[in-house]
């Protein structure tokens, strides 16, 4: 399974690009907000050279015309680039275009298997289904991946399963578990997948049991 970063901090995705743990990259608008000084499409361009894969970057209009124009934009800043549109009927006309133009596209803000269909149907690359957020109404987050993977293997459609809004790390296990094609994590959940308190308890025992007997390596 793939693990992007969901993040837009220039800090973050240096971090963890180091440690060779990150296959992509995705933003959206409200992550971008978060960091943006003015030149956004200097920002998107050094996100996209901090990492060898896909930089998902998304489009902030509404319309099938502007966004594709936006599209083309983002798509020009980098290789890397993969246009991001929303699940809406504008979204999905977007996609077959930008996807015709040669443009690699993520689907975003899916939360049925019937959008999921709808993304795959109109070429989408990638797909992503919100887990956190259907959680967050009491609905059924990872089983819509399960479900979307059922789908899309019955009919053979090549969209990749890009599963967003994690939470947690059982989040990541279970999409690992159900098939996911790529999970996007916020830093703090690629981290905290590192994490065992019998690690740290069995490591500060060798260090002490090592201290002790006074030898050097
Ligand atoms: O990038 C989209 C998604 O991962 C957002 O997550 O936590 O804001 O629902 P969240």
């Amino acid at each position: 399974m793939k693990i992007f970063l969901d993040t837009a901090e220039l800090s973050e995705i240096r971090r963890a690009a180091d440690a060779g743990l990150i296959d992509g990259i995705t933003t959206n608008p409200s992550l971008v907000a978060k960091v943006a000084d003015g030149d956004v499409t200097g920002m998107y361009r050094e996100i996209c050279e901090a990492v060898d894969g896909p930089v998902s970057l998304e489009v902030v209009a509404v319309d099938r015309e502007t966004m594709v124009s936006e599209g083309r934009k983002l798509a020009a800043i980098h290789e890397n680039a993969v246009v991001k549109v929303p699940l809406t009927e504008d979204g999905l006309k977007a996609c077959r275009d930008l996807v015709g133009e040669g443009h690699k596209v993520n689907v975003t803000l899916c939360f049925s298997v019937s959008q999921a269909l709808l993304a795959a149907k109109a070429g989408a690359t990638f797909v992503s289904p919100f887990v956190g957020r259907l959680d967050d109404i009491s609905g059924e987050g990872m089983q819509l991946i399960g479900q979307i993977r059922q789908v899309y293997d019955n009919y053979g459609f090549d969209t990749e399963i890009l599963a967003a809004s994690l939470r947690h790390p059982m989040h990541v296990v279970e999409c690992m578990l159900i098939g996911a094609d790529c999970c996007t994590l916020p830093p703090k959940v690629l981290w905290q997948l590192s994490k065992h308190t019998l690690t740290d308890k069995g490591l500060h025992a060798f260090l002490k049991d090592w201290d002790e007997a006074g030898t050097a390596i």
